[in-house]
């Protein structure tokens, strides 16, 4: 039993869509906690106006009955409200009438650190937009939305994941993110930063090291790299371990199995050790710059100035909430792997078992 994660959507399209498999009967969900991680999402000091126009509310087209999943495929949609102004530019039947609204003339300009160039070329397509709708971190909106589901099933058997922002602009001091932020804008260009999402409660032995797709180090580092713009991920104390002896870079084993550090972030093997789950990723700068970078016609292959389109200054805090969607899932999949079950009381019931059995209580 695995939880799959399948979805659609494109920037400016009509809407994102999410169908998730795998989930048990009987996990009731709460409209409210997805519409709030999708709130969380749109927030930070960082964002473009878009953010203010899109107001995000998740619709459940099936697998929920009355609040309760009903064990079958569950088919998530978050609309694009945006979408009105690029009717024309991004019908997906050739469009009616005059060209109107946004999206209706080719981008040939591709901006350096998208995927404009890359997926132009490797398409074959004339306008990188056709490239670059898709690519967008927008589509993270029905992650989060999958997250949070995640999420409910990991409360049931007491995980809980959290996130938070570490570093705006090479910025670790919180207070002065806001102005990290002003100066970078009034600059014209864009900032990077660094995420921290824990999970507690996690019993001993999600993940196997018995392949390398079975790891839950890989799983995770391959979930968050899988967030546009991040570049780097840490497990627990990470690139910091490369640089201590031996004996300041392990946990030690004490009376009650209970460990003094977790410079482990929670993960031996590639399994969970029992400590919280600790890992951290890095954003680069978002590469869309009101300063643009330089580029290349496509069209005519002369140089020019790459497109210019709204864009956030930085979207760290963003990237927190979309990482920790990122984490609940993998978790969740590796929980589901674990402890099975049709209905929510067989796995339930089944993480109890696996507790007593390796006779594991904490607190
Ligand atoms: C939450 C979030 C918001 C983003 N917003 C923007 C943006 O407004 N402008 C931009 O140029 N890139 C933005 N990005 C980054 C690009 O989507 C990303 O750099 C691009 O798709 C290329 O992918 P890569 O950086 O992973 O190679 C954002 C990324 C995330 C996670």
């Amino acid at each position: 039993m695995t939880l799959t994660l399948t979805t659609a959507g494109e920037s400016h399209g009509p809407a994102l869509v999410a169908i998730v498999t795998g989930l048990p009967a009987g996990l009731r969900l709460d409209r409210g906690a997805i519409d709030r991680d999708l709130a969380r999402r749109r927030e930070g000091y960082g964002r473009s106006p878009r953010q203010r126009l899109e107001r995000d509310e998740v619709e459940v087209l099936a697998g929920l009955r009355h609040g309760l999943t009903l064990g079958t495929p569950l088919a998530l949609v978050v609309r694009n409200r945006d979408h009105e102004s690029w009717a024309w530019g991004m019908s997906p039947w050739p469009p009616q009438g005059e060209p109107a609204g946004k999206g209706t003339s080719p981008v040939t300009l591709p901006r350096p650190g998208h995927a404009d160039l890359a997926g132009a070329l490797k398409f074959g397509h004339d306008d990188a937009r056709n490239a670059l709708e898709r690519a967008s971190a927008r589509q993270t909106a029905v992650h989060v939305a999958a997250g949070a589901v995640a999420k409910a099933l990991l409360r049931e058997i007491g995980i809980g994941v959290t996130s938070r922002v570490l570093e705006i602009g090479g910025e670790p001091t919180p207070e002065r993110w806001e102005r990290a932020t002003d100066d970078a804008r009034a600059a014209r260009d864009t900032l990077g930063g660094v995420v921290e999402v824990v999970a507690e409660e996690v019993p001993p032995g999600l993940g196997s090291y018995e392949d390398k797709d079975a790891r839950l180090d890989a799983r995770l580092a391959a979930a968050l790299m899988g967030i546009q713009a991040v570049k780097g991920v840490e497990i627990g104390d990470g690139f910091d371990l490369a640089r201590r002896r031996g004996s300041e870079a392990h946990d030690e084993i004490g009376p009650g199995l209970r460990r003094d550090t977790n410079r482990a972030g929670g993960l031996e093997g590639g399994v969970t050790n029992g400590e919280p789950v600790v890992v951290r990723a890095a954003m680069k700068p978002l590469p869309t710059l009101m300063r643009p970078l330089r580029s290349v016609d496509l069209a005519s292959g002369k140089a020019g100035e790459a497109l210019v389109e709204r864009s956030d200054v930085q979207a760290v805090e963003a990237l927190a909430v979309i990482a920790e969607a990122a984490v609940a899932w993998e978790l969740a999949r590796a929980a589901r792997e674990k402890f099975g079950g049709d209905a929510l009381a067989d796995l339930v019931g089944a993480h109890r078992a696996y507790l007593e059995r390796i006779r594991w209580a904490r607190g």
